[in-house]
């Protein structure tokens, strides 16, 4: 039987691939081959599905506990995928305005999502379980999560990160001094001691070294900088604004807001009970009025920064009606 003639659209991608393979002094019918003896690709292989279902190993038998585990595994996905667009942004060379508000938009979309999605945890677990198998993973806090710092870095200069007392004194100072007043440090005190919590002092052992490599790389090149560099004459600045107005107000006010709201659901409000947190005072410092901390300070008024949170929340609200 005749050999049905080639199609001419075919022949033409084997001479572009034979092109492409050439100029790498590859061999094309060799790899040809490999095509012919690999297997098709699966969904479950690409996604690596099952890796991804095993990694849910609670450390008591409460049903509940993986309710938490998962939550804060899709939440450090999220986180990934707005580090993911935080890495363009930074690294993108001749960035303009569209490619600068498109992944913005992808990343304020992350985070109403990561917001709108906290009822999960706040309502989604029984009191009774979380504040067992609570006390069964101190000292552990979603205090230690990286990605979110890494978020901070990445997003504005690190004079913003540091505790609101000491700005104004550091506000000259290097890298280490900074880093030495950082913001969180302050939530992760024992009350009774005055001390670094060991939640602190694991946290830093093991990630205090990537965070100065981080605050070094984004120091002139986080999301701040790039507004202040390319964007603050554009004409699309007031577009751009607003965006980063609302990025800041979703990882400073409502994500913390949201977040809060869960804590204020399971750990008990008398002092006493702090003991479910691993010795920190949350309730001091978790609420965004009291942290005051903005990734782009100069877009709000004093009065909107002495009220931090406050004008967002009545906004939203009156969105809302
Ligand atoms: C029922 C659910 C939750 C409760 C009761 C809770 C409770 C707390 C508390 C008390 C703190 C203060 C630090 C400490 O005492 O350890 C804290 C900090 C933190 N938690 Fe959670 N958390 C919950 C869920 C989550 C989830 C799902 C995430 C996602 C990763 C998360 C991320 C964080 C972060 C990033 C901080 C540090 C916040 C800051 O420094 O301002 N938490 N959490």
């Amino acid at each position: 039987m005749a050999d049905s003639p080639v199609d001419e659209n075919l022949l033409n991608q084997l001479k572009k691939l034979q092109a492409k393979y050439d100029y790498m002094g590859q061999d094309l019918s060799s790899y040809l081959d490999g095509l012919l003896y690999s297997d098709y690709i699966t969904y479950w292989d690409y996604i690596h599905v099952d890796t991804l279902l095993s990694l849910q190993n609670p450390e008591t038998s409460f049903p509940d506990e993986k309710v938490f585990i998962i939550y804060h595994q899709i939440t450090e996905l999220y986180f990934k995928l707005v580090l993911l667009e935080i890495e363009q942004m930074t690294t993108k060379a001749d960035i303009d305005e569209k490619f600068f508000i498109e992944r913005l938009d992808r990343i304020i979309r992350y985070f109403q999502n990561l917001e709108n999605s906290f009822d999960i945890m706040a309502k989604g677990m029984e009191k009774e379980q979380f504040l067992k198998f609570r006390m069964a993973l101190l000292p552990a806090s979603g205090f230690q999560s990286a990605q979110y710092r890494f978020i901070e870095f990445a997003s504005t200069d690190l004079i913003n990160l540091v505790s609101m007392e000491e700005r104004e004194r550091l506000k000259n100072a290097d890298v280490d001094a900074m880093l030495e007043q950082i913001y969180w440090k302050y939530g992760a005190t024992d009350l009774a001691t005055g001390k670094k919590t060991l939640t602190l002092l694991q946290f830093e052992s093991k990630y205090m070294k990537s965070f100065r490599e981080a605050a070094i790389k984004y120091k002139d090149n986080n999301l701040r900088q790039i507004f202040v560099k390319h964007f603050s004459n554009s004409p699309r600045k007031n577009e751009i604004v607003e965006k980063l107005k609302e990025y800041d107000t979703l990882v400073n006010v409502f994500w913390p807001l949201a977040h809060m709201k869960s804590a204020g659901t399971y750990l008990k409000k008398d002092p006493e009970d702090i003991k479910a947190t691993g010795g920190t005072n949350w309730q001091k410092y978790l609420p965004p009025r009291f942290q005051r901390r903005m990734f782009f300070p100069e877009l709000w008024t004093e009065k909107e920064k002495q009220e931090w949170g406050i004008a967002a929340i009545k906004k939203a609200i009156m969105e809302a009606n």
